[in-house]
């Protein structure tokens, strides 16, 4: 028996937020984003559900060699653009288009001997500090890369680092719009938070949203709004089992460093989930888990393969009883049950997009219908 843990990748979430992205942003393309290999989901298993999409965006070329190999002909974005000179002839050879941000990134190209002009998408740094050209470089990119026979069309492009908080976008905006108000070319600014909160304004309409974290299910601006209000369905669900149960008394310690000491008796529950499978291993007692549907938290410390919960609110529960981690619980008295990954991050002090990404290698994904 291999351990009962599993995460399941839900096709019919991924396709139903995909299309609450299109809805945000009505009269813009949409990217999917799928770097680190489709946000932990892994892109063959999201692929299916996510070929509505107008092209897919990621870093890694391998990445976009495999979703050419899963014969995706459309667009397909390198959100960091080459790494170094030979990666235009696989851009070339895959038709890839790619971020140019900086100055080297353009004398590659002017070097590079390629009979197919490529598309490019030329980055703003407009406060980020991560990657592009600052907004008084922008111009002088623009039209070195406009020389060039190697490129055939130019895009524009920025990323907002507030989109998700108080600060929100206006003061990126004001930056890009001054910076290329002249320009020609097709625009792409916002992320998921753009896109939910901001892509409707006329100013911020492109041609291009880049939506990644809402296309997995989890909202880019917890806690202050969760999947709920915005629509959203998780798109993976982690779950295991209890392998074993403990009657404690008042006193009795849990787990290593006894970090939890019971204060009268109770159940817990021992399930086949630790940090060794991608569950942080910060989240604290009171962590929220289901258990066969019903809602309690986890106590004492994560140990590699293992975790436990009070299983006070479910005295019906034993060995083989499913845990659900985040995602879908089995229905309860007939009605769905949910944990929402930005829940458990939340306790753990960190968020959805970690969670997901980290689901180690060793627990087996299953696409889901
Ligand atoms: C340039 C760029 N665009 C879009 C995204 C997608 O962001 P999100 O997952 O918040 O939608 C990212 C992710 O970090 C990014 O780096």
């Amino acid at each position: 028996m291999p351990r009962p843990i599993e995460a399941l990748i839900h096709q019919d979430a991924l396709a139903h937020n995909l299309a609450r992205a299109r809805a945000a942003a009505p009269d813009a393309r949409v990217w999917a984003v799928v770097k680190a290999d489709a946000y932990g989901h892994g892109i063959e298993r999201a692929f299916p559900a996510l070929r509505a999409a107008d092209g897919f965006a990621l870093l890694d070329l391998a990445e976009a060699q495999r979703l050419r190999a899963l014969d995706w002909r459309g667009p397909l974005l390198l959100l960091e653009g080459c790494f170094e000179p030979r990666d235009l002839e696989l851009c070339s050879r895959l038709n890839l288009w790619h971020v140019v941000h900086c100055n080297e990134q353009v004398d590659w190209l002017a070097a590079h001997k390629t009979q197919a002009p490529q598309r490019v998408f030329l980055k703003m740094n407009s406060g980020m500090n991560r990657l592009g050209f600052r907004p008084d470089a922008f111009r002088a990119a623009w039209t070195r890369l406009s020389a060039l026979s190697q490129v055939d069309e130019i895009s524009l492009m920025t990323h907002f680092s507030d989109a998700d908080g108080v600060r929100g976008i206006a003061p990126q905006m004001a930056v890009f719009q001054a910076a290329t108000c002249d320009l020609p070319g097709e625009r792409s600014l916002s992320n998921s938070a753009a896109t939910l909160r901001h892509a409707a304004a006329a100013e911020v309409r492109a041609d291009w949203v880049r939506a990644g974290i809402m296309t997995y299910g989890s909202a880019p601006d917890f806690p202050s709004n969760d999947i709920r209000h915005w629509g959203l369905q998780p798109a993976m669900t982690l779950r295991s089992k209890l392998i074993a149960t403990q009657q404690l008394q008042a006193g009795d310690s849990v787990g290593y460093g006894s970090r939890f000491v019971a204060p009268g008796p109770m159940r817990i529950g021992i399930v086949a989930c630790g940090y060794a499978d991608g569950y942080p291993r910060h989240a604290g007692t009171d962590t929220p888990v289901l258990v066969d549907g019903v809602r309690t938290g986890t106590v004492g410390r994560v140990s590699m393969d293992m975790l436990a919960v009070d299983l006070t609110p479910v005295p019906a529960a034993a060995i083989g009883s499913e845990v659900t981690l985040w995602g879908r619980g089995p229905a309860l008295a007939g009605q769905p049950t949910l944990l929402s990954i930005d829940d458990v991050a939340r306790a753990a002090d960190t968020i959805g997009y970690e969670l997901m990404c980290a689901v180690a290698a060793r627990v087996p994904r299953h696409a889901l219908e």
